[in-house]
C-alpha cells in the first residue's frame, strides 16, 4: 500500500473508543484503537504471527491482543507479549506493522502525506457530512468540481437547461493546487442555488483541489455569506471512496435555518451525483483501460490526474469562457 506519499482520513475520531475497528484504505485492511495516552494508534490489520485481524482481539491497557493466540502489541506495533513461550523475548520481527496517526479536522488522518490547511476551520461554523460512492478518487474530484455537468445531472436544482448564461472561469495552476474562480456571475437559476443564496448576488463562486485528498467549493455573496463545501476524501478500496464533507458556513441567516435548507438540498445532489459516478464507474468496467476525450470545459480532471499521480504542476493562469 502506497502509505508514503500521501495522507487519506480513514474516518471520525470520535468513533474510536473502547473497541478497536477495523478501516479500509486503498484495499488494505488497518485496525485502529486508542493506545495507553488514549492516542489513536493503527496498524495493518492483520497479525505478524498467522495472519489473524488484530481487529478481531481487544485492547488491554492500551495495547491491542490478537484473538488467536495473544500476541499483543502497542504503539507503532511493538509486540509485548508472546502468551505461552516464557523463553521467547518479543523482538522486532514479532512486530505488527505500523502507520503514521495525525487527528484532525475530527478525522483520522493515515499516511506521511500532506494534510490540507483549511483556514475557515478556526472561524466558520460547520456541520459534516459523510457518503460514500462507487467511484474513483479522480472521478469523485472531477463530478463535483465539473460546472458543465450540472446542466443535465442537477438541472433545475443547481443550473437549468436553456437559461444558459455566459460565465469566465478563472484557473490557477500551483503546485499541487488548481482553483477555478468565477467572479460576479449572474444567479444561477437552480433551485438549490436561489434558496442557499437568497437571490442574493454570488460576488465569487471557487473550485479548488487540495492536493490528493480534498477539494472544496466556495460562494461568497454581496450580503458577506459564505460557505465552503470541504470534502476530505478517503480512497476504501479500487472503486469505492468516502467523502467527508465539512460544510464550513458563515452565513446572514440563523444557522439552524440555514443548515436544514442546507443538508436537505446537499442531499439531494449528492444522491444525483452519487447515482451518475456509479453508472459511470459500472460501464467503465466493460473495458480495461480508461481513455476520455477532454475539452477546454474539462478543467480540472486532466490536473487532478496529476496531482493524484504525485506530480508537481507548473503555476500558470488562464480563463476559459462557458455557457452554463
Ligand atoms: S495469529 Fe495472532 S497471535 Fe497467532
Ligand atoms: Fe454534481
Amino acid at each position: 500500500m502506497n502509505n508514503v506519499q500521501f495522507s487519506y482520513p480513514v474516518g471520525f475520531t470520535k468513533n474510536i473508543q473502547a473497541k478497536p475497528v477495523r478501516v479500509m484504505l486503498l484495499g488494505s485492511p488497518i485496525v485502529l484503537f486508542r493506545g495507553a495516552d488514549q492516542e489513536i494508534v493503527a496498524l495493518e490489520d492483520r497479525c505478524p504471527h498467522r495472519g489473524a485481524p488484530l481487529s478481531g482481539g481487544r485492547v488491554d491497557n492500551g495495547s491491542i491482543v490478537c484473538p488467536y493466540h495473544g500476541w499483543t502489541f502497542g504503539k507503532e506495533g511493538k509486540c509485548s507479549r508472546l502468551p505461552g513461550l516464557p523463553q521467547c523475548k518479543p523482538r522486532n520481527i514479532h512486530a505488527a506493522k505500523p502507520f503514521k496517526v495525525t487527528e484532525k479536522y475530527g478525522l483520522i488522518w493515515i499516511g506521511e502525506g500532506k494534510i490540507p490547511e483549511i483556514p475557515e476551520w478556526e472561524t466558520h461554523d460547520c456541520f459534516y457530512m459523510e457518503n460514500e460512492v462507487e467511484s474513483t478518487l479522480l472521478h469523485v474530484m472531477e463530478n463535483a468540481l465539473d460546472p458543465l455537468h450540472t446542466l443535465f445531472v442537477h438541472n433545475g436544482w443547481i443550473r437549468k437547461q436553456g437559461k444558459e448564461k455566459d460565465v469566465k472561469v478563472t484557473v490557477t495552476i500551483s503546485e499541487d493546487e488548481v482553483l477555478a474562480e468565477t467572479f460576479e456571475e449572474s444567479a444561477q437559476e437552480g433551485l438549490i442555488h436561489r434558496l442557499l443564496t437568497l437571490g442574493r448576488e454570488v460576488t465569487r463562486s471557487y473550485g479548488r483541489v487540495v492536493g490528493s485528498n480534498c477539494f472544496q467549493l466556495g460562494y461568497d455573496t454581496s450580503k458577506g455569506d459564505q460557505l465552503r463545501m470541504t470534502a476530505f476524501l478517503h480512497p476504501v478500496s479500487e472503486g469505492v471512496t468516502k467523502v467527508y464533507t465539512a460544510n464550513l458556513y458563515q452565513t446572514t441567516l440563523p444557522n439552524w435555518l440555514f443548515m436544514r435548507l442546507a443538508k436537505v438540498f446537499f442531499e439531494i445532489a449528492i444522491k444525483q451525483d452519487t447515482d451518475m459516478l456509479k453508472l459511470q464507474s459500472n460501464n467503465l468496467k466493460h473495458w480495461n483501460t480508461e481513455r476520455f476525450v477532454s475539452t477546454q470545459g474539462d478543467f480540472m480532471g486532466p490536473w487532478i490526474e496529476k496531482i493524484l499521480k504525485g506530480e508537481k504542476l507548473i503555476p500558470k493562469r488562464y480563463e476559459v469562457q462557458l455557457n452554463v
